[in-house]
């Protein structure tokens, strides 16, 4: 595995109808916000309660060159919620690039067959090279240890949800990260969109080697947010209102001291020491479940704030809303081409 590098900071236009999606950069605040309203819109939609056809001709290109369950997933069920169709590779096994082919020549090649293109690659930078040579929009669903766009959107609207619940604007909110913030893709992503609004507080608490990257903590600091690295998981947690921890990328590391890792990240008894077990609990899942993983014990699944299903209910319609904005496609078009359903789907007790 190659060592961590940041992609190359390109400057990308913001988001909208024809665009690629490759970095958070590409949103300001009612960007994003115009997003979320058509979230909110299609909700009825991802959860099965109406039929939309309004995607009906259109193809998805779906290439995962990485592993994945639910974002690859939730990205092909998004469009084929909006009556789309898609194909899709995974592995670099079973295709072309196996065989020594080019990002450009794949890229040329896969984006004559589709109208949009999810990519994940384990190279930073990489998905914005795969756009620059595909002639519809590509959408980065994680460029190795680089970001992952729809990841960080859907978990700000999940946070938002969750802090409204009680009340809370997100302005101003505390935020503990914790875990791989070195090559945690998820974390480098929400970092940077979080820093949209005004007034937040991080605290950090990661193994020693696998700190944030200089660059994101100066960025984040730099729109004015107060970043505070602690030295132990109860430290970040205390006072916190939503608590986002992340897994070790193993499949990353390049010899770092891993051995700092043992136990659990997040626990029962660390969020009862900082006296906080009310907190909106969040990862961007997979959660790694064998002992001694130091990833977010189950034994927090029955807390109040556990949160981390709502983040995968939510990243269906996140990317719901993606997939229309880029196909420039409105509530208005959405709602003239959406049924009621005449099936019921829910498990009967
Ligand atoms: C994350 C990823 O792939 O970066 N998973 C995801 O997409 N939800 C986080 C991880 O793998 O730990």
């Amino acid at each position: 595995m190659m060592p961590f590098e940041s992609a190359p900071q390109t400057v990308f236009p913001l988001f909208g109808q024809g665009r690629h999606l490759l970095s958070v950069s590409q949103f300001d605040l009612p960007t994003m916000r115009r997003l979320f309203d058509l979230a909110d819109t299609v909700t009825p939609i991802a959860r099965r309660q109406a039929v939309c056809t309004v995607l009906d001709g259109a193809m998805l290109g779906s290439l995962f060159f990485e592993p994945s369950t639910r974002t690859r997933l939730s990205f092909e069920s998004a469009f084929l919620r909006l009556g789309g169709e898609v194909t899709t590779t995974t592995g670099f096994t079973f295709s072309s690039m196996a065989k020594g082919e080019s990002i450009h020549d794949t890229a040329r090649v896969v984006s004559g067959y589709s109208d949009v293109l999810v990519v994940r690659h384990p190279e930073a930078g990489s998905v914005a090279q795969f756009a620059a040579a595909s002639t519809v929009p590509v959408v980065n669903a994680g460029d190795g240890a680089g970001e992952h766009p729809s990841q960080a959107l859907l978990d700000v609207y999940t946070l938002e949800k969750e802090l409204g619940r009680r009340g809370r604007p997100v302005d101003g909110c505390h935020i503990a990260i914790l875990g791989d913030l070195k090559y945690g893709r998820t974390v480098h992503s929400l970092l940077k969109l979080m820093a949209l609004h005004e007034d937040i507080v991080f605290t950090l608490f990661s193994p020693p080697s696998l700190e944030l990257p200089p660059e994101i903590d100066a960025y984040v600091r730099q729109r004015g947010h107060r970043v505070l690295v602690q030295p132990s998981a109860v430290a970040a947690v205390a006072g916190a209102d939503a608590v986002y921890a992340t897994r070790v990328q193993r499949e990353r590391l390049t010899g770092e001291v891993t051995q700092a890792a043992g136990g659990d990240l997040l626990n029962r008894a660390i969020l009862a020491e900082a006296d906080n077990l009310d907190a909106i609990l969040m990862h961007p899942l997979p959660r790694d479940s064998r002992p001694d993983s130091f990833d977010l014990s189950p034994d927090v699944d029955d807390l109040p704030g556990l949160a981390i299903f709502d983040q995968t209910d939510n990243g269906l319609i996140v990317r719901m809303a993606i997939f229309l904005t880029v196909l420039g496609v409105d509530a208005e078009a959405v709602r003239l081409t959406t049924k009621q359903r005449p099936w019921k789907a829910s498990l009967q007790p």
